[in-house]
């Protein structure tokens, strides 16, 4: 029994070893996505509605999780001032093969030290905190490097399409991650926190968080 059970791990993939072994991708399994596939160059739609409606004309951007840079790429596209970061070395050197006139780096959510503290205006998480074991340090990080006033747009994406999964999963993984997000001191409003289904490409059951940096450090 456990020869056979070792012999069909063997067999897996190794992100799906990892996923069974440690409960959560690692860095060679996301190198290893990013390898095998193109995330295309398509926002997902609420995080272009959420910039347009919120972010400055030209604000300074942080992508967090960039992958190969979907948002990233957009968000430069319509005129803001972007730098991408991701953990996996192989997202990084796509995005700089794709899109040169980004400013990237390889570094993981949990320690922007790279960035001064109150540096950006806007920083998006498309589906990369959900898969940070270190949640609340990434969160402190975002919090440190955003200005006064700044913006996070995060979101967070279920696995599947049945509409049962969304809330599932809500309950099972994100509604931890908002509650903490509630209790962070450097957020003065959340203007948004929601359970829906995306209509951009990903067409899956998310979570949203919308929220605002305090104005002045108090
Ligand atoms: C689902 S993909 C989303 C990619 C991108 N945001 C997009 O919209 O296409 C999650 C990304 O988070 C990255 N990631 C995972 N753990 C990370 C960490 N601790 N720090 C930074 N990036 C991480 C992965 O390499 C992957 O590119």
């Amino acid at each position: 029994m456990g020869a056979q059970l070792g012999g069909v791990l063997l067999r897996l993939p190794v992100r799906a070893v990892d996923i069974l072994v440690r409960g959560r991708m690692t860095i060679e399994a996301w190198d290893d996505i990013h390898r095998a596939r193109d995330w295309g160059t398509c926002p997902e739609p609420a995080m272009a509605r959420f910039a347009k409606r919120r972010f400055p004309r030209g604000a300074f951007v942080l992508d967090v999780g960039c992958g190969v840079g979907a948002q990233s790429y957009w968000l430069a596209e319509s005129g803001y001032d972007v730098w991408a970061v991701d953990a996996s070395p192989v997202a990084i050197s796509r995005i700089r093969q794709r899109t040169p006139m980004l400013r990237t780096a390889v570094s993981d959510a949990c320690d922007l030290r790279m960035f001064p503290d109150d540096h950006f205006d806007a920083v998006i998480d498309v589906c990369c905190l959900q898969h940070v074991g270190a949640i609340s340090k990434a969160l402190a990080e975002i919090g440190r490097v955003l200005r006064p006033g700044g913006w996070l747009f995060s979101m967070a994406a279920a696995w599947d399409h049945a509409p049962e999964a969304l809330e599932g999963f809500a309950r099972r993984l994100m509604w931890e991650s908002i509650d903490k997000v509630y209790k962070l001191p450097w957020v003065a409003e959340i203007v948004t926190a929601k359970a829906s289904h995306t209509d951009g490409p990903l067409t899956i059951a998310h979570w949203l968080i919308e929220a605002r940096k305090h104005a002045h450090a108090d």
